[in-house]
C-alpha cells in the first residue's frame, strides 16, 4: 500500500494550495456529484473551494519494488490535472481522466501502470490540480504496488459486424462511466456518441438503427473499456427493440403524453403540421437516461393523440450536438428547397458545437431530412445562442427568427428576419423591456392571437422556456412589449413548450416537455398534453389562458354524471363508486360559503381554497380567481401526474407526480359550507397507445 487516504491528513504527504483541503474527503464535498468507486472512508479529492482551487499532494519518496502501480482515479480531463509518477526528477507516468463535459460521473476507476523499467528506483508520486473551471478537480485513492497486472483498461476496443438487421442494440447501465462509441462504415465515422456502456448486466438496452448500412460492414469503437468488459460481445443486432413486449404498458409509462420508446427526452422541437400529419421532434438521448448526445427524436400525430414515432431525424455532427428548434412550411418555395411543386418542411436548429450556430434542414415527404449544405445559416454572436423558432410574418411578407442570446450579461431574443430562409439579418434585439437580466431565457416561442376571439384586436406574445411571456405589438422588425414578465403555467415540471406552426384551423397549439421522472424504466420524462392557448381580456389586459385541445375526447371511454346539485360537509362522495387509472374530470360549481373544495385523485390532494382564491395541487399553490363567483375545474390524471385547469384556463397547473398503481379512488368534498354545483363529469379515459 502507498496511500490509502484513510488518516484524518495526508501525512507522510505533503500538500500544496487548497485544493486538497487539510485532509481527506469521506467521499463528495459540497457542491460536487455524487463520488464513488473509491475504497474505505476517505480519498484524496481537490474539489475542497469548487473547481477553481489549485494544488498537489506529493508522496514520501518510496522504493519501487514491484511490477505494477494500480490506483483508483477519477475527475476532470486536462493536461493540468493528474496523477505523476517522478523517477530521477522526470516525469516518468501520468494518468488523466476523462470528464470534460457538463454531465459526466464522479465514478473513480482502477488504473495501473507498468513499472517493471524502474525496479529498486526510488521515486515520488504526485497528484496535481492546476486546473480551474468546469472539470478543475480529480479524486485518487488506494494507490499500491502489486506483481499481479491488475485488469485494466483498453482503448478504441473494437467490434466489427455485419449490419443484418434494423437495430444494434447497447447495453446501457444509467449513471456509469461515459465511453465514446463510434460507428465507422467504410472506414468513414458515421456516429458518435457518449453512452453509459454497461461492462456486465445493463440496466436497458438502446438501439441504433443501422438500416441504412444493410449489408455493410460496420465497425463499432469503444475509447476505452475494462479489459474484462461484456460490452463489445453483449451488443447485438434485431430487427425490433429488445425487452419490448410491454411497450408503452410500462408500469410508468403515460397512457396519453408522448415519451420516447427508449431513452431521454426534453423539449419539443420543429412542430409543424404538414401533409395531414402533425409533427413532434423532440430532443432525445437515445442512449441514455438521462440528458446527453442530443438527437431530433421524430414523431407524428393525425390528431395530436396519437403518436407513432418514426426514429432520430437530425443526429450529433461536425457542428456539434442537435439542440433545440422549430419548423415551417414554406409554402411559396421561397427557400427553392421544394421539389416538384411540393413546398418543403424547413427545420431549425442549433449545432451546439464551437461555435454553437444556426441551421436548417429539408424534406419534402416528412421522413427523410437532408441537412442543407449552405449550414450554418446564422453565424455565433455570442456562445451559447440557440434554439430559433422561426415564423412566417404575413403583412411584411417575410420570415421571422427568434434566437435567444445572451447579450452583454442579459437574456435576451434576438430577432431576424429572412426572404429565403437562408440568409438572414439582425432586425432587432429584445429583452422584453423588463429591468435587469431579461426573463427571455432559452426557448422563445412568438405568435400572435385574437383577443377574445376578435380578429380585429390581434396580439403578439412573445413566451419563455418557463413560459412567462410578454404581450404587446411587432410590425415585422420590432417587438414593443405591453406588458411583460407575466406569469405563464402555475405548476411543476413544465418547460421548454413549443407552439405548432401551420394548424390548418388557424388554433395556436402548444406542447411542454413535461419533467415527469420515470425511474426503473428504459426511458424518462415525456411531454404534456397539447394544450390550446388563447388570449383572454382581463382587468389587466389580455392574458394567456391554457386549456386541453378538443381532439383528446377521443379517450373518453365512460362518462359518469353523477346527480349532484351540491356538495355538503360530511356527503357521502358521489364519485367513490368510480375505479380508474386514467381521468378527465370536469367541474363547474359556486362555493356560496364552503371554504374549500377538495378532490383527492387516487391519492393527490387537489384543493380549491375559496378565500384566497387559489388551488393547491399536492401542496403546490397556484393563484386561481373565481369568475363571475364560479370556478371551473379540469383535471386530467395519468400515471406520471396531473394537469389541473382552472379559471377558465387563466390556471394551469401540470404536476409531475408517478401515481401510486394501488390507489384507483376517486372523492370530492366541500368544508365549511355548502358549495353548488352546476356541472359534474368524469370521463374514464384508455391509453393512447391501445391497438397499436
Ligand atoms: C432547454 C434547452 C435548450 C437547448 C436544449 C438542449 O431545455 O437547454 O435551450 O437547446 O435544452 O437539449
Amino acid at each position: 500500500m502507498i496511500a490509502d487516504f484513510e488518516q484524518d491528513n495526508y501525512a507522510p504527504w505533503t500538500a500544496a494550495g487548497e485544493a486538497f483541503g487539510p485532509g481527506p474527503a469521506h467521499g463528495s464535498l459540497p457542491g460536487q456529484m455524487h463520488v464513488d468507486g473509491f475504497r474505505g472512508k476517505g480519498l484524496a479529492n481537490s474539489f475542497v473551494k469548487g473547481d477553481d482551487s489549485t494544488g498537489s499532494l506529493t508522496s514520501p519518496e518510496i522504493r519501487i519494488e514491484r511490477k505494477f502501480i494500480a490506483f483508483l482515479i477519477g475527475g476532470g480531463k486536462s493536461d493540468k490535472l493528474g496523477l505523476q509518477l517522478i523517477v530521477d526528477g522526470k516525469i516518468v507516468r501520468r494518468a488523466t481522466v476523462p470528464n470534460d463535459n457538463p454531465g459526466g460521473s464522479e465514478s473513480l476507476a482502477l488504473e495501473s501502470w507498468d513499472v517493471i523499467e524502474f525496479a529498486g528506483k526510488m521515486a515520488t508520486l504526485r497528484i496535481v490540480d492546476e486546473a480551474k473551471g468546469s472539470w478543475g478537480h480529480i479524486n485518487v485513492d488506494h494507490i499500491t504496488q502489486t506483481d499481479t497486472k491488475p485488469k485494466g483498461f483498453v482503448t478504441d476496443a473494437e467490434r466489427q459486424l455485419t449490419a443484418t438487421a434494423r437495430y444494434i442494440h447497447f447495453p446501457i447501465k444509467n449513471g456509469g462511466a461515459k465511453r465514446i462509441v463510434t460507428l465507422l462504415v467504410d472506414g468513414q465515422q458515421v456516429v458518435r456518441n457518449d453512452i453509459e456502456l454497461a461492462d456486465a448486466a445493463p440496466d436497458w438496452w438502446a438501439p441504433l438503427d443501422v438500416s441504412t448500412w444493410r449489408g455493410k460492414t460496420l465497425t463499432l469503437r469503444v475509447d476505452k473499456l475494462h479489459e474484462d468488459s461484456d460490452a463489445p460481445k453483449s451488443i447485438e443486432q434485431s430487427d425490433t427493440l429488445k425487452d419490448a413486449e410491454n411497450l408503452y404498458r410500462e408500469s410508468l409509462r403515460g397512457q396519453f403524453h408522448f415519451s420516447p420508446q427508449r431513452g431521454w427526452n426534453n423539449d419539443p422541437n420543429g412542430c409543424v403540421f404538414y401533409n395531414g400529419e402533425y409533427h413532434l421532434f423532440f430532443q432525445h438521448n437515445p442512449y441514455g437516461w438521462s440528458w446527453g448526445n442530443m438527437h431530433w427524436g421524430h414523431a407524428v400525430s393525425r390528431d395530436l393523440v396519437h403518436w407513432e414515432e418514426l426514429g432520430d431525424k437530425l443526429l450529433p455532427d461536425d457542428l456539434g450536438p442537435m439542440f433545440s428548434g422549430s419548423a415551417v412550411v414554406d409554402w411559396k418555395n421561397t427557400s427553392g428547397l421544394g421539389v416538384d411543386s411540393k413546398p418543403p418542411l424547413v427545420l431549425f436548429y442549433t449545432a451546439a458545437g464551437d461555435p454553437t450556430v444556426q441551421c436548417m434542414a429539408y424534406s419534402t415527404d416528412g421522413r427523410t431530412f437532408t441537412k442543407y449544405s449552405g449550414n450554418p445559416i446564422v453565424q455565433q454572436i455570442t456562445g451559447g445562442n440557440r434554439d430559433p423558432k422561426v415564423i412566417w410574418h404575413e403583412p411584411s411578407q417575410q420570415w421571422v427568427m427568434t434566437l435567444y442570446v445572451e447579450w452583454h450579461q442579459r437574456h435576451t431574443i434576438h430577432f431576424f428576419t429572412s426572404k429565403n430562409l437562408r440568409e438572414w439579418k439582425l432586425a432587432s434585439i429584445s429583452n422584453g423591456d423588463a429591468p435587469g437580466s431579461g426573463f427571455l431565457f432559452e426557448c422563445p416561442d412568438f405568435f400572435e392571437l385574437p383577443v377574445d376571439g376578435d380578429a380585429a384586436r390581434k396580439k403578439w406574445v412573445l413566451l419563455a422556456a418557463n413560459s412567462s411571456y410578454a404581450v404587446g405589438s411587432f410590425d415585422g422588425n420590432h417587438f414593443l412589449p405591453d406588458a411583460t414578465r407575466l406569469p405563464g403555467h402555475r405548476g411543476k415540471g413544465f418547460y421548454a413548450a413549443q407552439s405548432f406552426s401551420d394548424v390548418p384551423d388557424g388554433r395556436r397549439i402548444l406542447i411542454g416537455w413535461w419533467q415527469t421522472e420515470t425511474r426503473g424504466m428504459p426511458f424518462n420524462q415525456s411531454m404534456t398534453i397539447p394544450l390550446e392557448l388563447k388570449l383572454v381580456q382581463t382587468d389587466d389586459g389580455p392574458r394567456i389562458t391554457f386549456s386541453p385541445v378538443q381532439e383528446l375526447e377521443v379517450l373518453r371511454t365512460r362518462t359518469h354524471r353523477p346527480a349532484v346539485k351540491s356538495l355538503k360537509p360530511g356527503d357521502k362522495t358521489p364519485l367513490d363508486t368510480i375505479n380508474a387509472e386514467l381521468l378527465e374530470i370536469r367541474l363547474e360549481f359556486e362555493p356560496g360559503n364552503a371554504d374549500q373544495l377538495v378532490f383527492n385523485i387516487r391519492g393527490i390532494a387537489a384543493a380549491y381554497d375559496v378565500a384566497k382564491q387559489e388551488l393547491n395541487v399536492a401542496g403546490h399553490l397556484a393563484p386561481a380567481p373565481l369568475l363571475n363567483g364560479k370556478q371551473n375545474l379540469i383535471i386530467y390524471c395519468d400515471r406520471t401526474g396531473l394537469e389541473v385547469f382552472a379559471s377558465d384556463g387563466l390556471c394551469y397547473t401540470p404536476m409531475p407526480q408517478n401515481m401510486n398503481p394501488e390507489n384507483n379512488r376517486l372523492s370530492i368534498e366541500a368544508r365549511g359550507g355548502d358549495i353548488k354545483v352546476n356541472s359534474l363529469e368524469v370521463h374514464e379515459l384508455r391509453s393512447a397507445w391501445r391497438g397499436r
